[in-house]
């Protein structure tokens, strides 16, 4: 409960639909990987350049190995999620652009793949990877349901969440 009179505006979550990623996402998506707070966190550490990428880029989108999704808020782009499908499991990871952090984009677009995945019972367990300091992307992983389950040998938190 609030204060008497005290505002509380309840905007529910954000109005964040996924969508197949295409060609001409390519340099939105780098952009993405490439802000500090992803290179900061990511296991490079390095940011890519755009020939590497590019080459990542179209080899992904054609993959039946890798699911990759562009996340629009009322059709403005604010993120991407991808899957890493590997026999009956795969590993999610995602990025949401530095003016969209903060407000539940990246937990919105988690539960959206999440339902895709079930749906389309891609894999039975997701896991996801990420750096021991990234409080926004633990959070984030385990407002959806992941569990921590240990560390990779590099030192990062492994998530899991076990599907249906
Ligand atoms: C990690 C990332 C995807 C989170 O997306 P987001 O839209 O900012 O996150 P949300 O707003 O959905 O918040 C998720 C939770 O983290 C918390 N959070 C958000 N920013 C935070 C921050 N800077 N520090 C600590 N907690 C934070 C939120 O409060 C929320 O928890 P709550 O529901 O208990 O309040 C986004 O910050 C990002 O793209 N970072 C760079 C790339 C990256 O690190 N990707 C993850 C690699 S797997």
């Amino acid at each position: 409960m609030g204060r008497p009179g005290a505002l509380t505006v309840d905007r529910g979550p954000p109005d964040v639909a996924l969508r197949a990623a295409r060609n001409d996402d390519v340099a939105l998506v780098r952009s993405w990987r490439n802000d500090p707070d992803a290179v900061r966190f990511s296991t490079s550490r390095r940011p890519v350049s755009e020939l590497d990428h590019g080459r990542w880029f179209s080899a992904a989108l054609v993959d039946p190995r890798v699911r990759l999704w562009v996340a629009e808020e009322r059709g403005i782009p604010v993120g991407q999620v991808r899957l890493n499908l590997d026999g009956d499991a795969g590993v999610l990871s995602i990025a949401v652009a530095p003016a969209a952090r903060g407000r539940g984009v990246g937990q919105q677009m988690l539960r959206i793949a999440l339902a895709e995945i079930e749906r389309d019972h891609l894999v039975a367990i997701v896991t996801a990877v990420t750096h021991p300091d990234n409080s926004a992307s633990m959070r984030a992983f385990e407002r959806v349901g992941f569990r921590r389950r240990g560390r990779s040998a590099d030192g990062f938190i492994v998530f899991e969440l076990r599907l249906g």
